[in-house]
């Protein structure tokens, strides 16, 4: 019994080291595990041998080994695969040139049709909003007064005549409340501009992709509802989300909403500072201030926002590393990505 147990053992190493598949590790599984496999054998051999027991427990002990074999190259094979899709099979390179003439996709274009289609499929419309806004529509209209604290972080470039380029798209709520009234589901991508220095992640122009849903009786899980099921169809896995506390003056609650790292399944690593989540989509219950001033009645509906950063959505499907390369004049490297499309 030892011999053939050892001589197995040998076998299920080298089957183990071939099996790059889901399939093929299925395929060993059943061999070895199955109703008719080699350990079922071994335990009909255990007929015709005397130590009874010493025999079973060889057997047993070599079924934890293959069980837990198994196990741990199903886990490999599972994150090696979300590693793929995260960081992007392809890694984006920006010095490659295109081998075709024809025109591309940019990579934001490309993440914010994916997401448009998923909110299509949950009956939001798409709304396409002003780049340059006045001061009301920007900060006034979303509870952001006059030398409010929260327009420190949102300092941006104004035009002689008052008006200035809008910092985040929540400055397309107003409009789109006064439009349509209430209920209401849309989402409003567009292009953000901020007065910063820039660096490998931060940059003075960046996209985003609000949304509102707004309507009788929206709590907050659907609030969790929509952003685990739109994330779990952007990054194609079941994602787990976490709130924490966050302040933005157009919200009461307002959060900022985690995803837990596909890279590392939550157990930390460098691309989530260690701490297994990552900060993806601030969000809240919109201030009841908010809803009046677009003239809905907070007595009568609620409802919820988000602001997607779709730049940093794009980075982390695409594996771009550096946020000015999404805004540069590379047009060639842009070919790496029409495949997605
Ligand atoms: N507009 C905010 C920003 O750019 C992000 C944001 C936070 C949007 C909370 C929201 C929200 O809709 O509910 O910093």
């Amino acid at each position: 019994m030892k011999e053939k147990i050892e001589g197995l053992r040998v076998r299920f190493a080298s089957e183990l080291g071939e099996a790059v598949s889901q399939e093929s590790l299925e395929a060993l599984r059943v061999g070895f595990l199955g109703k008719k496999g080699e350990i079922a054998e071994l335990m009909k051999g255990l007929r015709d041998v005397a130590d009874k027991k010493t025999a079973g427990q060889l057997i047993n002990s070599f079924k934890n080994e293959v069980e837990s074999a198994i196990a741990d190259a199903e886990e490999s094979l599972r994150k090696a695969a979300i590693d793929a899709q995260v960081r992007g099979a392809k890694k984006y390179n920006p010095t490659l040139a295109s081998p075709r003439e024809l025109g591309s996709y940019h990579p934001i274009t490309l993440a914010t049709r994916e997401v448009e289609e998923i909110f299509i499929s949950m009956g939001f419309t798409i709304e396409n909003y002003d780049e340059i806004v006045d001061d009301y529509r920007c900060f006034e209209a979303l509870n952001i007064p006059k030398h409010h604290p929260a327009r420190d972080m949102q300092d941006t470039y104004y035009l002689d005549n008052g008006q200035l380029l809008k910092t985040h798209t929540s400055a397309a709520q107003n409009a789109i409340m006064k439009k349509y009234g209430a209920p209401l589901r849309a989402i409003f991508p567009g292009r953000c501009f901020r007065n910063e220095s820039t660096d490998a992640c931060h940059e003075n122009t960046f996209f985003q992709m609000e949304g509102m849903m707004i309507d009788e009786n929206i709590s907050i899980s659907n609030l969790i509802y929509f952003m685990k099921t739109m994330l779990s169809e952007v990054f194609k896995r079941d994602v787990k989300v976490r709130l924490r506390p966050g302040f933005f003056p157009f919200v009461e609650p307002g959060f900022e909403l985690d995803i837990n790292c596909a890279i590392c399944g939550g157990e930390g690593c460098p691309s989530c500072k260690n701490s297994g989540w990552l900060e993806l989509c601030p969000c809240g219950m919109i201030h009841p201030n908010v809803l009046s001033e677009g003239g809905i009645n907070p007595d009568e509906y609620t409802g919820f926002a988000f602001g997607l950063g779709l730049t940093r959505l794009a980075m982390m499907k695409y594996g771009v590393k550096d946020i000015r390369d999404l805004n540069g004049a590379n047009l060639n490297s842009l070919d790496q990505f029409t495949e997605d499309k």
